[in-house]
């Protein structure tokens, strides 16, 4: 396995590097924008590619490296289902999986820091994001946080891990860099409290400053979705709708590109075809599957995913690789759905 823990002085923010293999797919936890130049050239030299891209929740004190890593390298950017980040490619929840090739994190859902703070177990450690810090814990005071439930998220899903599990938080301020689920459980001051109100009382008497980057970062992290109107400008988008009613058309291929969990929770278009964005590349090129429907069978290839993120980015690469009739649909399943378009499970 490949690890790496990156550090962004400046917010004292942690970001994970992890991979299966050198030459294999990587995956990024927490990344900071202005960190990005140094993330990629890191993922060059491990000749890594980079294909996800995950943040543990709505950060306040940077701004995230998703938008811009997505960008750069076309990877799919994830958060957790009920974040206010507008549009991210793949929104997950407890008891999902991400997967990359050769490695697998768990989703625990542990709000309390925000209401949208997602912690990721991956073998024998845990990323808890601002959840659970090293001898600390996320302050609850802003951005829908709550101490009682982020009691619950500590007490009763992180402490419940293996006292061996290792902690790496999102953020550290005293220079530690990895603590276990047992030695917080002796030592974090924060957990030292013998009921939920106690700790509520004690979270709620904190009285922090505000974080110095908070009104730039909150709105800008809201902000970290494609610009899916530049796609639609260009006349490669179909609304809902539109897509509904070409349904069923010999001329046309509705070309799935989420991933097979994400399939089983949220319903299936009768009659797409599976391509996860992950291998679009090699479908769209010359000899690939979607390339010779295309090109070959003259299929007017229609993208579809969660939101529209993956697809509008599945768009420009069909275009790009010749293939002029494709189209992507605007808000993907969330609106074929808000549409009454037809499902099976
Ligand atoms: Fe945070």
């Amino acid at each position: 396995m490949i690890f790496r823990q990156l550090f962004d002085s400046t917010s004292g923010t942690y970001t994970y590097l992890l991979a299966s293999r050198p030459g294999g797919e990587a995956l990024v936890i927490d990344p900071v924008l202005e960190k990005v130049d140094r993330y990629l050239q890191l993922i060059r030299e491990l000749d890594l590619r980079l294909v996800k891209a995950v943040d543990t929740h709505l950060h306040a004190d940077h701004i995230t490296g998703l938008g811009a890593l997505r960008d750069r390298t076309h990877c799919v950017t994830v958060m957790g289902e009920n974040t206010k980040a507008d549009v991210v490619s793949m929104r997950v929840a407890e008891g999902d999986r991400i997967e990359i090739e050769g490695l697998r994190l768990n989703v625990l859902y542990t709000p309390g820091h925000t209401d949208d703070s997602y912690s990721y177990l991956f073998a024998d450690r845990v990323f808890t994001g601002d959840t659970l810090l090293i001898r600390g814990t996320g302050r609850t005071d802003f951005q829908n946080g709550d101490p009682r439930a982020q009691y619950d998220s500590i007490f009763n899903k992180l402490l419940k891990l293996p006292d061996s599990t290792l902690v790496y938080p999102a953020h550290d301020y005293k220079g530690d860099t990895v603590s276990t689920i047992g030695e917080e459980k002796l030592y974090n001051p924060r957990l030292k409290v013998k009921s939920m109100d106690e700790y509520a009382a004690l979270m709620n008497g904190l009285n922090l400053p505000n974080p110095k980057m908070m009104d730039v970062a909150v709105p800008a992290n809201m902000r970290v979705g494609l610009h899916q109107e530049d796609v639609a400008r260009k006349g490669w988008a179909l609304t809902a709708a539109e897509a509904i009613a070409m349904r069923g058309r010999p001329e046309v291929a509705i070309v799935d590109l989420r991933e097979k969990s994400e399939r089983e929770r949220h319903g299936i278009v009768p009659g797409s075809l599976h391509a996860p964005y992950v291998s679009l590349q090699d479908e769209i090129g010359a000899g690939g599957m979607l390339h010779e429907l295309a090109a070959t069978a003259k299929k007017r290839l229609v993208f579809l995913c969660a939101f529209g993120e993956r697809s509008a980015m599945a768009v420009q690469a069909a275009q790009d690789a010749g293939l002029a009739t494709a189209r992507h649909i605007s808000g993907g399943i969330d609106a074929w759905k808000k549409a009454d378009g037809p499902l099976t499970h």
